[in-house]
């Protein structure tokens, strides 16, 4: 949308754009200056800034600005004479001019939170569509991001045939479990989960810092009674725990949880984390719940710390609601993933005869998303 008028505000250190539609936003001449798209600000080949932000002369002003008949606003600025032009979408894009009214715990409106009525239709694709068909993959990459949770059929039922999933969006995050670990019953296991015991719904190695923002569960046999899958949307917990009891809430997200793991006598992990985590602007950007490896809480003062347990053990109780899981059986050549900072997984126990075989792998989100914006910018290409 074109700019249609362009003021000089508070004595040249801002400027008040108008738009068509009659919207209007306000910038700082240091930001312009600071995010100018010109050559001498920004390499023209890879977009990275060429100048640190002491290199704005500290007595900096708009000294003239026009709208060109294009629609995108062209700014002079003082003392040094620096002209630079800003394309109006580009501007309306990147607009910060507002107040700010997110309450604690604010989710970004990609985000779709679910219960477990989603198990009438969990997001899902074929392996062989996702690697024939670039608009199947980009879409399915999309919907981990939105539910944090998809499944993906049809998949090669061969030893690692998960990493060639993972290799489809990004890296594999290799740890102490290897770059694959399997997952079956065992004698002796260095971890719980490779035992046939219900494990209740949990995130993977909140222990780690970072923790692996994304985990892969394939299927390669699974003729046991009982071992099916269920997953939990942790922002979904989240959120039902800030409507029963937001200071509840405001417990689990402003005092950090502990959480190890030493399952083998060269492993010693700790990480000290909320199990509600917010931004510094109060977005929930990550849940960690694990029962299995949460340490004793040592940063919770004495006062809060019944109240702490009491928050600690409704999300338990949330978590724990059927009506919050989607709950399936895992087959062989079928495979799901998950936003690991945010949809619990779990596993109900399993008999003695038959068996259970997954693989699980780890991988990080910043690549799926990297992935999968590449991916729409090469169609919405091919489109144009
Ligand atoms: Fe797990």
């Amino acid at each position: 949308m074109q700019i249609v008028q362009s003021d000089i505000i508070e004595n040249g250190q801002a400027i008040q754009l108008r738009w068509q539609d009659g919207t209007t936003a306000r910038f700082h001449a240091i930001w312009l200056r600071d995010n100018a798209l010109d050559e001498t600000t920004r390499n023209p080949v890879n977009g990275q800034r060429l100048r640190t932000v002491q290199d704005i002369p500290k007595d900096l002003k708009i000294t003239s600005t026009e709208v060109a008949a294009t629609g995108n606003v062209r700014i002079v600025f003082g003392p040094d004479h620096h002209e630079t032009v800003f394309p109006a979408p580009w501007l309306q894009a990147r607009s910060y001019d507002r107040t700010n009214l997110n309450k604690r715990g604010w989710l970004s409106d990609d985000i779709v939170l679910w219960s477990h009525k989603l198990a009438a239709q969990p997001p899902s694709t074929s392996y062989t569509l996702a690697t024939t068909d670039t608009g199947t993959l980009s879409s399915w990459l999309r919907t981990i991001e939105t539910h944090g949770f998809a499944i993906m059929s049809d998949c090669p039922r061969v030893d690692g045939a998960l990493l060639d999933v993972a290799a489809l969006f990004g890296y594999v995050r290799e740890t102490n479990y290897g770059k694959l670990f399997n997952v079956r019953a065992e004698v002796n296991p260095n971890n719980l989960a490779y035992t046939n015991l219900g494990l209740q719904a949990h995130t993977d190695n909140p222990y780690r810092d970072p923790v692996p923002t994304l985990q892969i569960l394939a299927c390669l046999e699974n003729t046991v009674e009982g071992g099916e899958s269920a997953v939990v949307d942790g922002y979904a917990i989240a959120r039902r725990l800030q409507e029963e009891n937001p200071y509840w809430f405001d417990l689990l997200a402003k005092h950090p949880a502990r959480f190890t793991y030493a399952g083998s006598s060269d492993i010693c992990l700790e990480a000290k984390r909320p199990m509600i985590e917010l931004g510094p602007d109060g977005e929930m950007i990550a849940v960690r719940f694990n029962n299995r490896s949460a340490a004793p809480f040592t940063d919770v003062p004495y006062d809060d710390m019944s109240e702490f347990y009491a928050a600690y053990r409704r999300f338990a109780e949330l978590v724990d609601d059927p009506e919050m899981a989607v709950t399936f059986r895992l087959e062989p050549g079928e495979l799901f993933i998950v936003d690991n900072t945010r949809v619990l997984h779990a596993r109900t126990a399993f008999s003695g005869t038959g068996q259970r075989w997954l693989q699980g792998c780890y991988a990080d989100k910043d690549g799926l998303v990297s992935t999968r914006k590449s991916l729409e910018a090469q169609l919405n290409e091919v489109a144009a």
